[in-house]
């Protein structure tokens, strides 16, 4: 895919589809994580976060009903209430709000690569050519993130917040979104929200 040219009206979507952004105290943090989005949909298939299909890998736990961007949402305020929830009750807790609405916002932001038709259908048709997928989504998400200037703390977020996160110690504000990650897939599993053929038991990477 060819990529196209970050437009406003990809600008305004993006913050019409993600509506925590506002939450972003920082100015500059939160047009960073604006600018990220509408780059990795431009260098997609996708026009918006709500085409990309709404599950956590490929054809794995997929949403009956709703978009990826409820993911995301979905995501993010469970990180902002685990995190503040918490804090209240123990002070010592110290967690950095921006970073954690950005980290949460930017999780899946490596999901327009890995989930384009485009490079799926490329990738299936010569497995061994470049990989299949050649990158997963925590890995494109750290080079979109970088990409656009966003700190590494958010990078961070997107490389760690799935299973490659085991390889390396996550941040205090990337273990409430990798928590905060798996319980949203876990509760829409027990809440019979899944399409039950995409539901893996015995191994989530998200
Ligand atoms: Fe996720």
């Amino acid at each position: 895919m060819a990529p196209r040219e970050v437009s406003q009206d990809l600008r305004a979507r993006v913050r019409e589809e993600l509506p925590e952004i506002q939450e972003i105290q920082d100015l500059e943090l939160r047009d960073r994580v604006v600018e990220a989005w509408a780059t990795a949909l431009a260098r997609s298939s996708f026009n918006a976060i709500s085409e990309i299909e709404p599950s956590g890998n490929p054809g794995v736990n997929t949403l009956r009903r709703g978009a990826q961007t409820d993911h995301i949402r979905g995501v993010t305020r469970l990180a902002i209430r685990m995190a503040e929830e918490l804090s209240t009750l123990l002070p010592d807790l110290k967690v950095d709000r921006d970073l954690l609405i950005a980290g949460a916002l930017c999780h899946d932001i490596g999901k327009p690569w890995e989930f384009d038709p485009e490079n799926r259908r490329r990738w299936e048709a010569a497995p061994r050519a470049a990989g299949s997928p050649s990158i997963r989504h925590p890995a494109y998400g750290a080079h979109i993130c970088l990409t656009v200037g966003l700190p590494e703390e958010i990078a961070h977020c997107a490389t760690a917040h799935s299973g490659e996160g085991e390889l390396l110690v996550r941040s205090l504000e990337n273990t409430i979104i990798h928590h905060a990650d798996y319980a949203f897939w876990a509760i829409a599993h027990a809440g019979d929200l899944l399409v039950p053929e995409s539901v893996l038991q015995l191994k989530v990477r998200h």
